[in-house]
């Protein structure tokens, strides 16, 4: 049995409402963790020198920290092809939910400005962050953009956009694998799913009965028998997210970017544990109740899932590649050229390529709805077989 550690207000408000209620489905337990209003991993300003969530010294780093140009010039680069695509409308707005230090939007925006075209001129950029610490780091790396009337917005939620209203790209990178999740466990034939219960002054979990009728409904849909002793995760927030983002958007493209796999990988024999994983400091662990609030906890997306759900709602599957092919498709090459061979940023973007690293963990996810076969050069490389997303419906 693990120890519990770690925020010592947060553990209480969860014991709390254990006592309070009884024991609670995994995925609010880390709703709790990560974004308790006051005491959430994400929700807080760190603390103590040296603890960032997000970076080389903090407890894991995305895409945007490692070589945050090159991913803001390729997207950049997708955004321009696209504004052609919907005839160049006024505005042509992107959206990036979940945008952390705001690096990426960064980039992206100094990308665009530096051609000074009429692109420049349509665009504006809206953030949708939920945690006020990361709000803060937005407007600090944005501060140059901030003078510009209209030019970035912050709005509260996905509500916070009419339905309809966006034409252009809604983006996201590691948004979707930090969403809270449900764990499930297949015990003696039946799915049992993961409760946590605090005892003795330690959390612990509990199989118990599924707690909502979706989750049997989800895995009716994967077509596929969990073998005995099968754990895995569902992220029934991600199916609830793309069925709004799909009705938020006019025209235009939606851009997911994450850790995942199609369902058929996901939840394929090989990963019998899930891929549920909580990062300190850079190194990895699966125990949850270690450091509770102090440490990140993510599980890979079910990419079959998003395009299906997308399907329903008109916001159709224009391609899903690799992060390493959707660079390649954007002129990557070319941009890794202009840098000088062992520097720094040279080893960075080949981090970002690495076939067996970042490059193919990391997948693209591209839809779009209002046009009809658009293409795309982030989809020219194509690293997997067309069907790989094969439609099954997710109510
Ligand atoms: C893993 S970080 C990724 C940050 C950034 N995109 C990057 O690549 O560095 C996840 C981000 O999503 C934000 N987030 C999580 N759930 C959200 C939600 N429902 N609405 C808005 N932001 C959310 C978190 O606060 C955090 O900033």
């Amino acid at each position: 049995m693990s120890v519990t550690a770690g925020h010592p207000e947060l553990i209480s408000a969860i014991a709390s409402e254990i006592a309070f209620s009884g024991p609670i489905p995994f995925v609010r337990f880390m709703e709790l963790a990560l974004y308790h209003p006051q005491f959430g991993y994400y929700m807080r300003r760190p603390d103590g020198i040296g603890h960032e969530r997000i970076g080389w010294s903090g407890d894991f780093y995305t895409s945007s920290d490692v070589f945050p140009m090159i991913l803001g010039r390729t997207l950049a680069a997708q955004a321009r092809q696209m504004d052609e695509l919907l005839g160049c409308p006024t505005p042509f707005t992107i959206v990036e939910m979940g945008a952390g230090k705001g690096l990426l939007a960064r980039d992206v925006l100094t990308a665009i400005h530096s051609q000074g075209d009429s692109f420049a001129s349509r665009l504006r950029y809206i953030l949708i962050e939920r945690s006020p610490a990361m709000r803060e780091l937005q407007c600090r790396n944005l501060a140059p953009w901030l003078s510009k009337s209209g030019l970035v917005t912050w709005v509260e939620g996905l509500d916070g956009l009419a339905p309809e209203t966006v034409t252009g790209l809604f983006l996201s990178n590691e948004l979707v694998d930090a969403f809270p999740v449900h764990r499930i466990q297949v015990t003696a034939g039946r799915t049992d799913e993961l409760y946590v219960d605090y005892r003795d002054g330690r959390f612990v979990e509990c199989p118990m009965p599924l707690s909502t009728i979706r989750i049997a409904e989800y895995l009716q849909r994967l077509q596929t028998t969990l073998p005995e002793g099968y754990r895995t995760e569902v992220n029934l927030q991600a199916i609830d997210w793309m069925e709004q983002v799909a009705q938020q958007i006019d025209r235009g493209f939606v851009v997911t970017i994450d850790y995942g796999h199609t369902a058929q990988d996901l939840y394929g024999p090989e990963r019998k544990n899930g891929t549920f994983l909580c990062y300190f400091q850079q190194l990895t662990n699966e125990d949850p109740f270690m450091r509770v609030g102090e440490q990140d906890m993510t599980a890979h997306v079910d990419f079959s899932s998003l395009a299906a759900v997308g399907e329903e709602q008109g916001l159709h599957v224009t391609g899903f590649t690799n992060q390493m092919s959707f660079l390649m498709g954007l002129g990557v090459e070319e941009m890794i050229g202009e840098l000088e061979p062992e520097s720094p940023e040279f080893q960075a973007a080949i981090h970002l390529l690495k076939p067996n690293g970042m490059g193919s963990t990391f997948k693209v996810l591209m839809q779009h709805k209002g046009l009809s076969c658009p293409e795309l050069d982030g989809l020219k490389f194509k690293p997997f077989f067309g069907s790989a997303l094969a439609a099954h419906s997710v109510a």
